[in-house]
């Protein structure tokens, strides 16, 4: 290469997932996929995001076991810790410090109106607690502090993300440019992926209803029995055909397929065609076991391996920490604190 020429820098891909339950296959396909898909072409920075677990009730044995196997699923997606920062965000100090500041910057009237609030509210009506509301002002701070282009993350988040750019667009008006403003990089298929047996509500880690949510840890048997069982629509037509609103169910497996074997509607349409829905959920299920068996297999080899995984969040907290400490001792002297 010509000595003189300096390679363009990456531009810088952030997101995180709260360890408030066990991956699934729509924390997959809603954000993990997008990850590993584009690990070699940006600068990677991913983490579990505890502090944002404490925001609900933890059984803290549970909370630090799953804190270290969600790093196991992360490398095991493809997340190479060579290549990309991989780290816990409570070892790194500067999130909460900046999340405090942004507390300051974040309105009320902002923090009322976010839908995740209101639903984690309805469901923990005994323990609305005040980080619970003030959560999207530490993920802007998680965001932030690492300067990134996009978020990876699945429709449900989209409205933290703008939140975060409406804050950031907020200090910088005062202050003069201290933060890049991020994009949500959403993906095309699988940003919203249902319960299996609830399909109008968002499959989610906290389901009550254990056939409802696929997680990437389950056996491939277990993920037969969970589409086996899948709600279809009490429709009279029993074809598969893409229409969400009329038929939640058949659409939500359809994009499951989608995702995980990257065919179009209209081709799985065809595929399916005079088929009905007794040939299709086996296929979508086939389909989720071949996409999740691989990473199953490196995740359960991986957390058996407890001092490389150590290893890598201790060096991923060093490499956070160095990036995030940059950001947040810019802001410290811009609001006016005194230099230590
Ligand atoms: P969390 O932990 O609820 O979800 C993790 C990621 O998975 C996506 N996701 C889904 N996508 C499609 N269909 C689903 N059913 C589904 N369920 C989950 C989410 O959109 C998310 O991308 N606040 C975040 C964690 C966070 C964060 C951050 C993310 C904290 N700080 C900074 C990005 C940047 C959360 O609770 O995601």
């Amino acid at each position: 290469m010509d000595q003189t020429t300096k390679p363009e820098a990456k531009k810088v891909m952030l997101s995180g997932i709260q360890p408030s339950g066990d991956l699934t296959l729509g924390s997959y396909l809603g954000a993990i996929k997008n990850w590993s898909e584009r690990a070699e072409e940006f600068d990677c920075y991913y983490f579990m995001a505890d502090l944002h677990s404490i925001t609900v009730r933890q059984v803290p044995a549970d909370l630090r076991r799953r804190t270290i196997e969600q790093l196991a699923g992360y490398i095991a997606c493809g997340l190479d810790p060579e290549k990309n920062t991989l780290f816990i965000q409570s070892h790194v100090p500067a999130h909460a410090q900046l999340g405090w500041v942004l507390d300051c910057y974040t309105m009320f009237g902002e923090l009322s109106r976010m839908t995740q609030f209101k639903d984690k509210s309805r469901k923990n009506a005994e323990n609305i607690n005040a980080g619970l509301f003030t959560y999207p002002a530490l993920m802007a701070a998680d965001i932030l502090l690492y300067q990134p282009d996009y978020v990876p993350v699945g429709e449900d988040q989209k409205q933290h993300v703008e939140i975060c750019r409406d804050v950031a667009e907020r200090f910088n008006g005062i202050y003069g440019d201290v933060f890049k403003i991020p994009e949500p990089y959403i993906p095309k298929v699988g940003a919203r992926v249902m319960s299996l047996s609830t399909p109008t509500n968002k499959m989610s880690k906290s389901d009550t209803d254990p056939n409802g949510c696929v997680y990437m840890m389950d056996a491939p048997e277990v993920i037969a029995r969970k589409f086996k069982k899948a709600v279809t629509d009490s429709d009279t037509e029993r074809c598969v055909r893409y229409a969400p609103e009329e038929k939640p169910g058949v659409s939500n497996l359809m994009s499951i397929y989608a995702a995980c074997t990257g065919k179009d509607f209209a081709a799985i349409e065809a595929e399916f065609d005079g088929l009905g829905y007794g040939a299709f959920k086996p296929a979508v299920g086939d389909a989720v076991i071949e996409t999740l068996r691989p990473i199953r297999e490196e995740a359960q080899r991986l957390i058996k391996d407890k001092a490389y995984l150590e290893s890598v969040y201790r060096a991923g907290a060093e490499k956070a920490s160095y990036i995030a400490e940059k950001t947040l001792r810019k802001v410290y002297k811009k609001v006016g604190f005194v230099a230590r």
